[in-house]
């Protein structure tokens, strides 16, 4: 049963594979630019916006199950329109498929809490993409998984924690905002999720994130901490809402809303756990103001020890 991973050069994608690779499922992997540093059965170039060359990369994998961990930010024919070419592709030959979204299609604005029901309301042109190619794929391949998901980080690998180091030893300058509540997955976490996922027979959209809700800053503050670095005052708290001008600008930061969070259905959904402040139930939360309190005292205890 072979897994074609999409964006397999990627971080999370990196992480499907080495996963899927382990447990002994033949991987095919695709990388636009350059093949990266994880070990598939084997590398494919493969650019989403060429449909001519999906569907023979399509017809020569053959494979059981595609993943699509690309990301083309906020471009519209990688992000919208190449998930909507693969999903038609995918559903041409009878493939099964697993989407992976992003909470940035929900604005924040309004509401605290999302689920799987609620309807996008995305405020940036990256949010936009997401959205749009959740509705495209859903809408020609309904047995395919939208799987959405919060900022990924990891082994220190990830852009998020990259870019606190980089803060906290002044090397770039950047904000990391009190207001943009996120709830941060572990990628191993998430990649085994998705693999679980992408190896049922569910379908449609699913909720997969980290079970603390934690603002920007409170989350680069753990990940300095942890590191055994202080970030430097400069560097926050700052508020989005009240600089909206540097928010927008600030290149490091392409997948912001606003203020947002999304938790997934009252019961699990899927058995693989997330790291967080409880194991048990796979859920997104946003604290109200006085549950940060709590998630920052115990999210802190668990990010240190995890
Ligand atoms: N990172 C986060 O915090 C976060 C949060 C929420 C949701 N997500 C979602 O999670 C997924 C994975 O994110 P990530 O951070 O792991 O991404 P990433 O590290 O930036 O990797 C992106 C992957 O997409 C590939 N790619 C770029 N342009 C492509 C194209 N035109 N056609 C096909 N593949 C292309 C890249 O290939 P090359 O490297 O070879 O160019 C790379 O393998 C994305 O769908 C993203 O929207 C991420």
């Amino acid at each position: 049963m072979t897994i074609l991973i999409v964006g397999g050069s990627g971080f999370l994608g990196s992480e499907l594979v080495r996963q899927a690779t382990t447990a002994g499922q033949p991987t095919v992997t695709t990388y636009a630019t350059a093949p990266g540093a994880a070990s598939p059965t084997a590398w494919c170039h493969l650019d989403l916006r060429d449909a001519t060359s999906l569907d023979a990369t399509m017809a020569e994998v053959n494979p059981s199950v595609v993943i699509n961990a690309s990301s083309g930010r906020a471009d519209w024919a990688i992000t919208a329109e190449g998930p909507l070419q693969l999903a038609i592709v995918a559903a041409k030959h009878g493939i099964r498929m697993v989407h992976v979204s992003t909470d940035a299609v929900f604005s924040g604005i309004g509401r605290v809490h999302y689920d799987e029901s609620c309807l996008p309301d995305p405020i940036t042109p990256y949010g936009a993409a997401k959205a749009a190619a959740e509705t495209g794929v859903l809408a020609v391949h309904p047995k395919a998984v939208v799987a959405r998901t919060s900022l990924i980080i990891g082994h220190g690998r990830s852009v998020h924690e990259r870019l606190v180091h980089q803060l906290a030893e002044g090397t770039v300058d950047g904000a990391l905002f009190t207001d943009d509540i996120r709830c941060p997955v572990h990628v191993s976490d998430l990649a085994a999720a998705l693999l679980e996922l992408a190896l049922s027979d569910a379908a449609g959209i699913h909720h997969v994130a980290g079970t603390d809700a934690l603002s920007r800053h409170e989350l680069g503050v753990l990940i300095a901490k942890r590191a055994s670095q202080r970030l430097p005052s400069t560097h926050g708290p700052a508020s989005r809402q009240r600089c909206p001008r540097r928010a927008r600008r600030t290149p490091r930061q392409p997948d912001d809303s606003a203020v947002l969070a999304h938790p997934t259905a009252r019961r699990p959904r899927i058995s693989t756990p997330p790291r967080g402040r409880t194991r048990r139930r796979l859920r997104l939360t946003l604290a109200t103001a006085a549950a940060q309190e709590q998630f920052r005292t115990r999210g802190e205890r668990r990010f240190r020890s995890g």
